[in-house]
């Protein structure tokens, strides 16, 4: 029988799925993220074919070499950079993640954290709630439209596309970088591609990433880069913490060196940068762009379904490539 283990509590859809085909599903019954020591042990316990992780677990080459009969990795999650690729490979173990679900979900909090800074949502929730609010101003929490404002995307995948088309609705014009330049993007959304990431932070007046973590992206947005930015630019990221160096960043808004940032995703998640969560300018939100009902479902479809997929011979249809 096909042994699974589910590293965290997931939504049920998955999990039945994977009882539906007959296998034993172990899920986790901590109520929260395993330490190392515990998902070393955790694997150990039985002779499981198949791991669901989270990004939250790391699957080191220890993980992989105390759990000798799993053949396959699902990653309930589109990036993959706690999983050690090389270790998988030498032993031969199948990667996927879930790409293109959670698409939307991102897309749709990168711009909620766009018109929160623009608008200084939490900031005026703050201040009404406080009793602050004692009649209307015609200089009260003034904030910046978005009309005619560039955005600069950094990362121009599906989740960076997503924000380009949602930004037209909004009369942004949309600069953007990446490895790749697509002239079909270009022409479906105005979309600009910019050489450098550094010509691109000088130019934008919001910039959001949508880079996967890693060796080349990691503090891409470093000292240097944010002094490159606009007085009055603000700063989104939705991909993964280290791509921001977030004591570099943490000057750069005491100083006010640019106007404000919007972070769903920390360097040394789930902790932050001492004075981080002191800033007015800042707003911070626990990892959650990926978290809508819709999203969370399809991903643990998807990431079951590759499981099942593996075990019946058939490539999943998202194996991460290395
Ligand atoms: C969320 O951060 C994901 O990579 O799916
Ligand atoms: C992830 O889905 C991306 O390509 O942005």
């Amino acid at each position: 029988m096909t042994r699974v283990f589910v590293t965290q509590r997931i939504p049920e859809a998955g999990v039945t799925l994977l009882q539906d085909a007959g296998y034993e599903v172990v899920v986790s019954e901590k109520d929260g993220i395993l330490t190392p020591e515990e998902l070393l042990s955790a694997v150990q316990a039985q002779e499981y074919d198949a791991i669901l992780s989270t990004l939250c677990d790391n699957i080191t080459p220890e993980v992989l070499a105390a759990a000798p009969n799993v053949r396959i990795v699902a990653n309930y999650a589109v990036g993959y950079d706690n999983i050690d690729l090389a270790a998988a490979k030498e032993r031969d173990i199948t990667v996927t993640n879930t790409p293109g679900v959670l698409t939307d979900a991102v897309a749709e909090h990168t711009f909620a954290l766009l018109l929160a800074l623009a608008r200084r949502i939490p900031e005026s929730d703050r201040f009404t709630r406080a009793g602050k609010y004692h009649g209307w101003m015609p200089t009260l929490l003034l904030g910046v439209e978005l009309k005619g404002k560039k955005l600069g995307l950094i990362g121009c995948g599906r989740i960076g596309s997503r924000v380009a088309e949602l930004a037209g609705a909004f009369g942004m014009e949309v600069l953007y970088n990446d490895i790749k330049r697509s002239e079909d993007f270009e022409q479906s959304t105005g979309a600009v591609f910019v050489e450098t990431p550094d010509e691109l932070l000088a130019q934008a007046d919001f910039v959001s990433l949508h880079v996967p973590l890693l060796d080349a992206t990691r503090h891409l947005v470093n000292a240097e880069r944010l002094a490159r930015m606009q007085p009055g630019a603000f700063l989104i990221n939705t991909s993964r913490g280290p791509v921001i160096d977030e004591v570099a960043l943490v000057k750069a808004l005491k100083e006010n060196a640019i106007r404000g940032a919007a972070l769903d995703v920390f360097e040394n998640e789930p902790d932050l940068t001492p004075g981080l969560a002191e800033l007015e300018n800042v707003i911070l939100t626990p990892h959650v762009a990926s978290a809508t009902e819709e999203a969370r479902d399809a991903m643990s479809t998807m990431a079951a379904q590759s499981i099942i997929d593996f075990v019946n011979g058939k490539r999943p249809e998202h194996v991460v490539e290395r």
